[in-house]
């Protein structure tokens, strides 16, 4: 399952995969307006051929009209306004029907506070040529996180152990938000099906993932804390991530001792 440099797989299996298309990197906003144009100008540079889509929840402090104004000036940089605040997982829903709908090829997940390392992508998408889902992961050997508060770090690995032992997962970053996804993996997650509204829902989507089948691989980032900004991580999300996945625990276990599928 470990490859040596840190690589890691689920869900392997013999398989061929074809071409990878254009590449959409979906960006969700709330207030990042100290952080859009940094962060959309260094994806453009690091991997020029894909597009970008800021997914913005009418965020009070302009952030949505400065992504206008990249878009005005980029034809491959586009913006979805959303009428208001609804959290991570209904951006990134709305962003890959939007994806979908424009026929990309590969869809992206990635936070503007420049957590997640534009430089890194070009990674991700390599190992995407040989899976379904590529997971950027801070907790697999050569994975890392910078200026990460202690706490957050347990809050993270707490979740992904806790996580792994609920649903029976072999990942490691189970929470994390850089993600590259082929259109036809998201096509196939049933994204209607989809109901986690906060932060959980990375977890909603690799444990979907890896029970329909697909070849999940876990890639070693460089996570680096925000230097501009505030993270929107609040009581109300990790309590919905708890009481989630601990619900689809407990469903997985009914499901397997009534031989029925009653877990999504
Ligand atoms: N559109 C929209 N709507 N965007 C949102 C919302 C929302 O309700 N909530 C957060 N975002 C955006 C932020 O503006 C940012 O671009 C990204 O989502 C991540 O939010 P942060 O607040 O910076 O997250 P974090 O640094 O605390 O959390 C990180 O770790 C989590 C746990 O591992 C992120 O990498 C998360 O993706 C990850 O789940
Ligand atoms: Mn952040």
């Amino acid at each position: 399952m470990n490859d040596g440099d840190g690589t890691r797989a689920a869900g392997a299996q013999e398989r061929q995969f074809g071409p990878l298309g254009t590449a959409l990197v979906i960006i969700p906003t709330y207030n990042e307006a100290e952080n859009i144009k940094a962060i959309v100008g260094r994806v453009r540079s690091a991997v020029p051929e894909a597009h970008v889509l800021v997914a913005d929840d009418n965020s009070p402090d302009g952030t949505g009209k400065l992504a206008d104004e990249l878009a005005a000036a980029d034809d491959q940089v586009h913006v979805l306004h959303r009428k208001g605040k609804e959290g991570l997982g209904a951006a990134y829903i709305a962003g890959f029907r939007w994806g979908l709908e424009h026929d990309y090829g590969v869809l992206i997940e990635m936070d503007a506070d420049g957590s997640h390392q534009p430089e890194e992508l070009p990674r991700l998408l390599t190992a995407l040529k040989s899976a379904d889902l590529v997971l950027g992961s801070r907790w697999v050997p050569g994975g890392r996180t910078v200026n990460w508060p202690k706490s957050r770090q347990f809050i993270s690995r707490g979740g992904s152990l806790y996580s792994r032992l609920a649903l029976g997962l072999s990942l490691r970053d189970i929470t994390g938000g850089y993600r590259a996804f082929r259109r036809e993996t998201l096509e196939g997650l049933g994204l209607d099906q989809v109901a986690s509204q906060g932060y959980c829902f990375q977890v909603d989507l690799a444990r979907r993932a890896v029970k329909a089948g697909y070849h999940v691989i876990e890639v070693p980032i460089t996570f680096v804390e925000r230097e501009l900004g505030d993270s929107k991580m609040s009581r109300d999300i990790l309590v919905e991530a708890l009481w989630r996945v601990t619900a689809w625990g407990v469903g997985e276990r009914v499901a397997k001792a009534t031989g029925r599928d009653r877990s999504s």
